[in-house]
């Protein structure tokens, strides 16, 4: 048997999320259909009562209006039992004052697998990850960070919102963007796949050359 033949593949941007029931600190429900024609990011941790993870959550729960107002839920997961979750949502209150609005997955283990956030070498919980989902169900955005490094919010809500950009003006973003050095908020025109598009592109929009085009959003 070949190399190939015995590797896991674990579901690329592009793919459709897994279709799988989990249950959550807000009931049973099944992926990725609950959030039809909604965006969400699922986001697994280490462990509940963790203090990275803590600080994680708090600062989820404060930026969540600015996640709801891109149409984006949030969804935790850990390989903790809901009992535990709910233990945890309380620590949170009492001490930092702050109720996790959106659900947390109490997984055995089954979603984690599938999704590739166990790493054997940092122990038997899962590595942080984020898996940003259109609308469709389509996965368009998966990160993965080590337990010890929290994760760093703003970068978040922004290739969420650089996500939909993409998807629903059909155009690319420039490093940095919105806050690109030169064309702030504007956009990158997809490169032309023919002559003649070649030749029209630098006429109708911005251009630093044929392959370089660009435009303002006529939005925002
Ligand atoms: C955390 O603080 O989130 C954490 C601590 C120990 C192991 C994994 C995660």
């Amino acid at each position: 048997m070949s190399d190939l033949e015995n590797k896991i593949f674990y579901p690329l941007i592009g793919d459709k999320f897994p279709e799988i029931k989990v249950q959550t600190t807000h009931g049973e429900f099944k992926l990725p259909d609950h959030y039809k024609k909604k965006w969400f990011v699922l986001f697994s941790y280490p462990a509940d009562f963790t203090p990275v993870s803590a600080t994680e959550f708090v600062a989820f729960t404060k930026r969540y209006e600015e996640f709801q107002n891109l149409n984006c839920e949030l969804i935790g997961l850990s390989l903790d039992q809901v009992y535990s979750h709910i233990k945890w949502i309380e620590w949170i209150k009492q001490k930092f004052e702050v109720e996790i609005p959106f659900p947390i997955i109490a997984d055995l283990g089954k979603l984690a697998n599938i999704l590739g956030t166990i790493h054997p070498q940092k122990g038997e919980n899962s590595v942080r990850s984020v898996f940003v989902v259109g609308p469709k169900g389509i996965i368009k955005l998966i990160m993965f960070y080590p337990q010890e490094v929290g994760r760093f919010l703003d970068e978040i809500l922004r290739v969420v919102e650089a996500c939909q950009v993409a998807d629903q003006e059909n155009v690319f973003l420039p490093v940095n963007w919105p806050k690109h050095e030169f064309l702030g908020r504007q956009v990158l025109i997809p490169p032309a796949k023919d002559q003649e598009t070649a030749k029209q592109q630098p006429k109708e929009y911005g251009s630093y050359d044929w392959w370089f085009c660009y435009k303002s959003l006529e939005y925002g």
